[in-house]
């Protein structure tokens, strides 16, 4: 529209896309650090995408963060009625409940009054425990959804911002500043240059599994995420779509 282009966020746009190497950026206007309306603006942009890509038949998986709960107080219900279905993306990472992928997916299905399945995974379980939890039909079931997820939708945090979040163990931090991380994504922690020097082990979702079938859609925003933001992307599939804010978008221009 005509606003985009007097404020240059579609140049910001194009220029993104080049320096991130990914086929699509969305920019919102503003800094989602500084005001909660711009981190809505985030949510608002993300379900509007994802809505983009509903078929007659989606299987949805989704992270947990503060900004996918953003996506999901802004979601409406679809006026063709699409089937869908949404899922946590992986098994628990630590977080605090409204954080969590479960609750989100909930919320997610009752805007849109969609189906939901939750993963009941404990996040700090015995080998032992968790071999057996993986041998319930139900779990299985659940797994072989999240496999075949036509969309996942994530975000992406600031590694020491979100292993604090998640009282990740101090030997774990201690790791993750040795081999200084700077972005997470999925409970995986990569360092500058988009290597992963930590991955939280849990079900679900794996790095490997974001393949080229998949849209993945990924909203992260805030001047304070450019770093994570940038490590996280020289990893992600080429045909990741990135949704973030000016502020970030700014800095990372910047380099
Ligand atoms: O899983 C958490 C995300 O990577 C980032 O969380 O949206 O609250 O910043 P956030």
């Amino acid at each position: 529209g005509v606003m985009r282009e007097i404020s240059g966020l579609d140049k910001m746009e194009q220029k993104l896309k080049q320096l991130l190497n990914v086929n699509e950026v969305i920019i919102v206007a503003g800094n989602s650090d500084q005001s909660s309306w711009v981190k809505s603006e985030l949510g608002k942009a993300g379900a509007a995408r994802m809505k983009k890509e509903w078929k007659a038949k989606n299987i949805i998986a989704v992270t947990g963060g503060s900004t996918m709960a953003e996506v999901a107080k802004m979601l409406t219900p679809d006026s063709n009625g699409k089937d869908i279905l949404f899922v946590p993306a992986r098994g628990g990472l630590g977080e605090e409940i409204q954080n969590q992928a479960n609750v989100i997916v909930a919320k997610m299905a009752e805007k849109t009054n969609a189906a939901y399945k939750v993963l009941y995974l404990l996040d700090q379980v015995s080998d032992e425990a968790y071999q057996s939890f993986m041998k319930e039909p139900m779990i299985k079931d659940v797994i072989s959804l999240i496999k075949s997820a036509t969309i996942v939708l994530h975000g992406i945090g600031d590694a020491m911002v979100m292993s604090e979040r998640r009282k990740t163990p101090s030997e774990i931090i201690k790791t993750l500043e040795q081999k200084e991380a700077v972005g997470e994504a999925f409970g995986y922690y990569f360092d500058e240059d988009g290597e992963v020097v930590h991955k939280v082990q849990t079900i679900g979702i794996q790095l490997e599994d974001l393949d080229q079938a998949k849209r993945v859609i990924a909203v992260a925003g805030g001047e304070s995420k450019a770093k994570a933001i940038r490590a996280y992307m020289k990893r992600a599939p080429q045909t990741t779509v990135l949704i973030t804010d000016e502020a970030a978008a700014q800095q990372l221009i910047k380099g």
